[in-house]
C-alpha cells in the first residue's frame, strides 16, 4: 500500500545537497546505481541538473529522486534512486507516475532506461509500469571489484 506521509514535487535549488548526500549513500550500496564511491558531494549538488528532477519528500526531507534527461530527439532517459530505509513503500512508483506524467506535458514520446540485469526491484518496477526489455548490454559496466556487469535497457511509449 502506498505510504501516504510522502509527497512528490519538483525539485528546487535547495534540494541539491540532499539530493547529491542520498545520491552517495545509494552508491555506497554499489548494487543499484552505476556511480560508486568516492562521490563528492558539493560538485554533485553544483551540478545536479534539475530541470527533469522529481523529489519524493516525507515531511521536508528528501527520501527518493528521479531525473528524466530529455534528449531533443523525443526520449528521455531515466535515473532514479530511494532511500534504504523508504524501500518498498510506493516512493519508486510515486516518482515514476509522475515521472511519465512530467514526459507527457514536456511532449516526449518514450522513456528509457539501463538497469543492472541482477536489479530485481527496479526491474519490477519498471515492468510494472509498462517498461519492456529492448536489449542487453553484456559485461557493459566495469565495477571497482573488476567484475563486469551486464545491463539491461527497457523503454516504455508515452
Ligand atoms: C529500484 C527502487 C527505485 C524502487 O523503489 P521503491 O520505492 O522500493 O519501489 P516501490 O516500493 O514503489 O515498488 C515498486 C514495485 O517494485 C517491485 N519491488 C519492490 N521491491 C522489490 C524487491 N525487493 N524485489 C522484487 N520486486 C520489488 C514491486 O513490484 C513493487 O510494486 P508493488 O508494490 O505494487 O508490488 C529502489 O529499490 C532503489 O532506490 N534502489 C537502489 C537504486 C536503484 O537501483 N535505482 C534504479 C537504477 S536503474
Amino acid at each position: 500500500m502506498p505510504d501516504a506521509a510522502f509527497q512528490i514535487r519538483l525539485a528546487s535549488d535547495d534540494d541539491r545537497l540532499p539530493l547529491a548526500v542520498i545520491f552517495a549513500a545509494v552508491a555506497e550500496e554499489r548494487d543499484g546505481i552505476a556511480t560508486e564511491p568516492p562521490v563528492d558531494l558539493e560538485a554533485r549538488a553544483a551540478s545536479w541538473t534539475l530541470d527533469g528532477t522529481l523529489v519524493a519528500v516525507d515531511g521536508g526531507e528528501i527520501i527518493g529522486s528521479l531525473h528524466v534527461d530529455a534528449s531533443q530527439h523525443g526520449f528521455g532517459e531515466i535515473g532514479m534512486a530511494v532511500s534504504r530505509e523508504w524501500r518498498g513503500r510506493g516512493v519508486g512508483s510515486a516518482l515514476l507516475a509522475a515521472a511519465i506524467e512530467w514526459a507527457r506535458e514536456r511532449n516526449l514520446h518514450k522513456l528509457s532506461l539501463s538497469v543492472f540485469a541482477h536489479n530485481a526491484a527496479a526491474i519490477a518496477l519498471y515492468r510494472k509500469f509498462g517498461f519492456v526489455e529492448e536489449g542487453r548490454r553484456v559485461k557493459h559496466y566495469r565495477r571497482a571489484s573488476g567484475e563486469l556487469w551486464d545491463a539491461i535497457e527497457m523503454g516504455l511509449l508515452l
